[in-house]
């Protein structure tokens, strides 16, 4: 039996299944949750051809199924024109259904093309990277992408349900998997001290890619999101925490020129945030030294090996569209599984304090953490 996590959304509830084996039953799946629809399948070309090969077991689906060039390109409104164009030559209706199979890129475009055509459709989420299981499925954040910023077209659209099979993990490429990681080490920092224990001594088998082991990662990290999601609808704000790490991840993420992976950024992130938060005196110096040592156990990089222009880097965190005016906000870890509160959840920080966690971020002569 599949665990599943019921995501509360203001415009729809819906489930996200976990467990290996799910994708077996994708065809009934789709029958339960897009009843009496056709459905057509979005789908990332080089997923579909593991699936075709026949490396993700018994998955049968003989549907309708568009592919898309893999790569955060693809999530452009160019494809999302590609793909309106082809559902509407291939005459689907309103009473029509979408499926989307790859990682978050398929996701997002997916779930955009069914916030968008004949007004919205409903759509299934089969997320096939672990980013996309832990993180991108939750939350029902569609969008594609502008040349002028990533995300900036888009619309909340929640899926009918997510099926997250982490057998599919076995083919995803090491630092893809590890990216998903940086994100499970954020749910266990932001709110439950158990889990990142868990992941502290689980960590062997996580890396191992253990199906039990993953899915049980998957489902509490999907029930973290998805407990934040839903009480941000009565406690407007409560979201920030989900972007813990993510005000320095994005400017360094910027200033690699989308080089830096987002998870490695977001790794790095934590660490540097951890330090700002001791430097406010939010949090204690351990803290950053066991976020940075699990991190580093998931081969996550704890340290910016590049030169870092720092000018240019705090310039980019005071642009960050989380940030209001030219102060840098951050949501900031009081301790593991805690994050701090004052009058909301995000606390203007002192740029001497970014500049000096950034500085550390580089320290070559620290050998441990
Ligand atoms: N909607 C949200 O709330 C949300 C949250 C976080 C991230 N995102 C978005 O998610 C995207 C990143 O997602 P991602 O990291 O999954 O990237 P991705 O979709 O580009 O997938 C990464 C790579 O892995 C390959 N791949 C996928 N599954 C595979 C498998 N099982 N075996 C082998 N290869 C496989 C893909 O072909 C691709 O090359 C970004 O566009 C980001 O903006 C959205
Ligand atoms: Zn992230």
């Amino acid at each position: 039996m599949p665990a599943t996590v019921t995501v509360r959304h203001a415009l729809g509830s819906y489930r996200v299944a976990v467990g290996p084996g799910l994708l077996e039953q994708l065809p009934v799946l789709a029958a339960e949750h897009l009843p009496e629809r056709r459905s057509a399948m979005i789908a990332d070309a080089a997923v579909f051809a593991l699936y075709s090969a026949g490396r993700f077991g018994a998955m049968t689906w003989t549907g309708e199924t568009l592919c898309v060039p893999p790569g955060e390109s693809t999530k452009s409104r160019d494809t999302w024109g590609r793909l309106t164009d082809d559902l509407l030559e291939r005459r689907f209706g309103r009473d029509s259904g979408l499926i989307g199979l790859g990682g978050g890129v398929v996701g997002d475009l997916t779930g955009f093309v069914a916030a968008t055509y004949m007004r919205g459709l409903p759509y299934i989420l089969v997320p096939t990277t672990l980013l996309a299981m832990l993180d991108a499925s939750v939350g029902g954040k569609t969008a594609v992408n502008a040349p002028q910023g990533k995300n900036l077209i888009g619309a909340f659209h929640p899926p009918a349900a997510v099926i997250a099979d982490p057998l599919t993990l076995a083919t995803l490429p090491e630092r893809e998997y590890r990216n998903g990681l940086a994100e499970a080490v954020k749910h266990g920092l932001i709110s439950d001290a158990e889990y990142f224990e868990w992941m502290e001594a689980e960590a062997a088998a996580i890396l191992r890619r253990d199906p039990a082991t993953v899915a049980r990662l998957v489902y509490r990290s999907v029930e973290i999101k998805a407990e934040v999601v839903s009480a941000d609808e009565r406690d407007t704000g409560r979201r920030a925490v989900l972007n813990a790490g993510h005000t320095v991840a994005h400017a360094l993420e910027q200033l690699s020129g989308y080089r830096l992976p987002h998870g490695e950024a977001v790794a790095l992130g934590l660490i540097a945030e951890c330090d700002i938060a001791r430097r406010m005196g939010v949090a204690s110096p351990e803290l950053r030294a066991r976020v940075a040592a699990l991190l580093a156990r998931f081969g996550l990089p704890v340290r910016y090996e590049k030169p870092l222009d720092l000018e240019a880097a705090i310039g980019q965190m005071g642009s960050d569209k989380k940030t209001r005016g030219a102060l840098i906000h951050c949501a900031l870890p009081a301790a593991i599984g805690r994050m701090h509160q004052e009058k909301g959840w995000t606390v203007p920080v002192p740029r001497e304090a970014v500049e000096a966690a950034l500085v550390e971020l580089q320290d070559r002569s620290r050998t441990h953490f």
